[in-house]
């Protein structure tokens, strides 16, 4: 019995991590506030920071600057690799600004503000796509009902997974107390 109960623990665990991975999250980009600014070296700039997070569909980024003298765009690779601020695909300047990531493959994002994007204040964001396997780092190729839409909604599929889950779960530990 007291071994059970400790597989059930362990069980617990796991699906607390289990949850904690696939959960939608909100990322301060640059892991910390006031991070959106000019990087004072390579190894300090977002792309190094970028480079070793995971971004996944329904995450969203957060920044937070000081909205009076910086904003954030997003552009269109041609725009982030000459630093053109001049028709972003969108801009913010609210000093907190959240973007949801509803699609794979890379974002790029600029300063608004004058000469900040050419001393490296900007960051490209790779999101992985939807079936990517965060265990093993491998996406499996897209099945033919990906490729033409899946009829329901992921978010709602993983959830129905994550509820079944649960009450497998709960059921389990009613049985045992
Ligand atoms: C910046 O982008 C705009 C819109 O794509 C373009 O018209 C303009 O020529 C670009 N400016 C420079 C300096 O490349």
């Amino acid at each position: 019995m007291a071994a059970f109960a400790r597989t059930l623990t362990s069980s617990l665990v796991l699906l607390v991590l289990f949850l904690s991975l696939t959960e939608a999250k909100e990322i301060l980009v640059g892991g910390k506030e006031n991070a959106w600014k000019i990087p004072s070296s390579e190894s300090d700039s977002l792309n190094k920071w970028a480079e070793n997070s995971r971004f996944r569909i329904g995450d969203s980024l957060v920044w937070k600057y000081d909205g009076s003298k910086d904003s954030v765009l997003q552009v269109t690779q041609e725009a982030y690799g000459s630093c053109n601020t001049s028709e972003p695909i969108a801009e913010y300047k609210d000093g907190n600004t959240k973007v949801k990531l509803d699609k794979s493959g890379p974002h790029y994002f600029i300063s608004g503000a004058k000469g900040h994007c050419e001393q490296g204040q900007k960051v490209v964001i790779v999101v992985l796509s939807q079936r990517h396997n965060r265990f093993t780092g491998i996406s499996p190729a897209p099945s033919p009902a990906e490729i033409e839409g899946p009829a329901v909604a992921p978010t709602s599929s993983a959830d129905g997974l994550k509820a079944s889950f649960l009450i497998t779960l709960a059921v389990l530990a009613l049985g045992l107390f």
